[in-house]
Formats: C-alpha cells, structure tokens, sequence
C-alpha cells in the first residue's frame, strides 16, 4: 500500500514523462534515396516526439525532407536508419487500423462523384472505417463549413471548399492522426486565412493529432503549437520552438506584438536554413 502510494504520488509530479502519450514518436530517423546520380540523403538524425492531441507545424525550405518526414509516419516510405513509432507501434500497424489521414496540396476528388459521396469514399474502399469510428459526413461537412453542399459536383466548387472536401474525406474514418502536406498551398491568401481558422476549430472539437507541412512562415506560427524548423540537405532539425499565443486563435491576433515577435524569430531561424 505505501508503495502504491508514493507511485501515485510520483505520477502526479511528472505526467508528461509516459510515453504512452505520444501520438508519433520519431528516433534517428535517416532516410537516403538511391538515384542515377547517387544517393541523395532526405533526412539525417531527426528526433522527434508528438503529444496525443497536439498540433506540429513543419517548416523549412524547398528539397529539406518535411514531405519525406510525413511519408516516414504514414508508412509510404520507409526510413534507412532509426525507429518511428506511431500511436503506440510501427507506422504500418496504425495505417493497417487507418489511424492516419492524409490530405495533400491537391485536393484531388473524383470529378464523377457529388461532394458527400467524395466524402464517404474512404468508408468504400479497403474494407471502409474500423467498427464504431466512421463519422457522420454530413456532421463533417457541417464541421469544414460546407452544409448544403453534399449534392454538388467538384467542378461547381472554388479551391478552398474542394479543399475542404477534402479534409472531410481524411476525417471519415475517424483517424486519430492527420498529416497535412501544404494544404493550402496553392489557395489564395484570403480563402487560405479562412481555412486555417477552420482547422483550428476542426482540431478542437476533434481532437485530432495533427501534423501541418507548410513554407509560409505565417502559417506555421498561426497553427501550430509547437514549430519544428528543418534545415535542408541533409535534412535535419534546426529548432523546435514552442507557440505561446492566446486561444482561440484569431487571424487578427496577427496584429499583435507577440505574434509578430515569433515570425521575425522564425524568420531569423529560416534564414540559417
Ligand atoms: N522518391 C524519391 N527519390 C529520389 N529523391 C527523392 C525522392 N523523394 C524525395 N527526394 C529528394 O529528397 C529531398 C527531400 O524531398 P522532399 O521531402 O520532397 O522535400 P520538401 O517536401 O521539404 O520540399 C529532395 O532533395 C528530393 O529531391
Ligand atoms: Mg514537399
């Protein structure tokens, strides 16, 4: 009893320290590709860990690894040196029980199919969401700001709501992991303000890792809670700052000393990319 009370008392002073709590952890990761001029390294030494919930923005220049690094945790590729754990095992087990979503700078919906039965798609295809984690897609649609929207067709949509499909489609299995690869990328710079608005809220009321590549300075620091900065050839781990501003976010506080401070930091850090 005495013991079980000085553990209890223990876990109460440090429960950051379990690492049942990390959503990904990467440890060592190098990955090399092998071309007919040589072998290029993508990623060298990249140590990192996720929190469950969290929200990681990835930063850095053109050619420095961050769409490698999300192949690694989504089982696309596989890393030439170090160990990934993702939520709890190995990449392949967590996209075997689709824990991972992933939503790319194109949006890429299949032209035939209305707006809803985009959405649904993944619940058709490889044996569809796993029993009791399929969500709702009108909730989703409602969620990304599309209700009224299910019977239309891709081509009647601007970028930003096909976008939005899009992010519906990766939640409707109900990963408990999403990996964003410059998602807004190609929007213009009103409808991308928006939507990251919207992610935020989505992330909030989901509850959903989240794992955000962009090279938009303002972004990283918008979204992220924490902005890992990666240097490139070989890529590898500049800085991992952590975002200290107010909640909920708002793309006025854009306006604020404080936000301004951490981009002209970013900014500083970039530049020795
Ligand atoms: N499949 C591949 N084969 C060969 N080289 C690759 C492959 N994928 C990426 N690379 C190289 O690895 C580096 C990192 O690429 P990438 O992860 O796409 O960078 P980023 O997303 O940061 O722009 C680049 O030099 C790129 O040319
Ligand atoms: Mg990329």
């Amino acid at each position: 009893m005495a013991l079980a009370a000085i553990d209890l008392h223990r876990t109460e002073k440090a429960p950051a320290a379990d690492p049942s709590d990390a959503a990904i952890e990467l440890r060592n990761i190098g990955v090399r590709f092998t071309t007919d001029r040589g072998t290029i390294s993508a990623l060298e030494n990249i140590d990192l860990v996720v929190g469950k919930g969290g929200f990681l923005t990835l930063l850095g220049p053109s050619g420095c690894g961050k769409s490698t690094l999300l192949r690694v945790v989504a089982d696309i590729i596989k890393p030439s040196d170090g160990a990934a754990t993702v939520l709890g095992g190995p990449p392949q087990e967590a996209r075997r029980r689709r824990d991972i979503g992933f939503v790319f700078q194109d949006a890429a919906l299949l032209p035939w199919r209305t707006v809803i039965d985009n959405v649904t798609l993944p619940l058709e295809v490889g044996g569809g969401a796993p029993a009791g984690r399929a969500r709702d897609p009108r909730e989703l649609l409602d969620l990304v700001g599309l209700s009224g929207w299910e019977r239309a067709f891709p081509h009647e949509l601007s970028g930003g709501m096909r976008q939005r499909v899009s992010i519906a489609r990766a939640l409707v299995s109900g990963p408990k992991l999403l990996l964003m690869d410059e998602p807004f990328g190609a929007l213009d710079e009103i409808t991308r303000d928006r939507l990251n608005e919207e992610l935020l809220s989505v992330w909030e009321k989901t509850g959903t890792t989240i794992l955000f590549v962009t090279h938009s300075i303002y972004e990283a620091a918008f979204l992220g809670q924490q902005v890992l900065l990666l240097a490139a050839r070989p890529g590898r781990v500049r800085e991992l700052v952590p975002v200290d501003l107010p909640t909920p976010r708002k793309i006025a506080q854009r306006e604020t000393p404080r936000f301004v401070s951490l981009v002209t930091r970013l900014r500083g850090i970039l530049e020795t990319c």
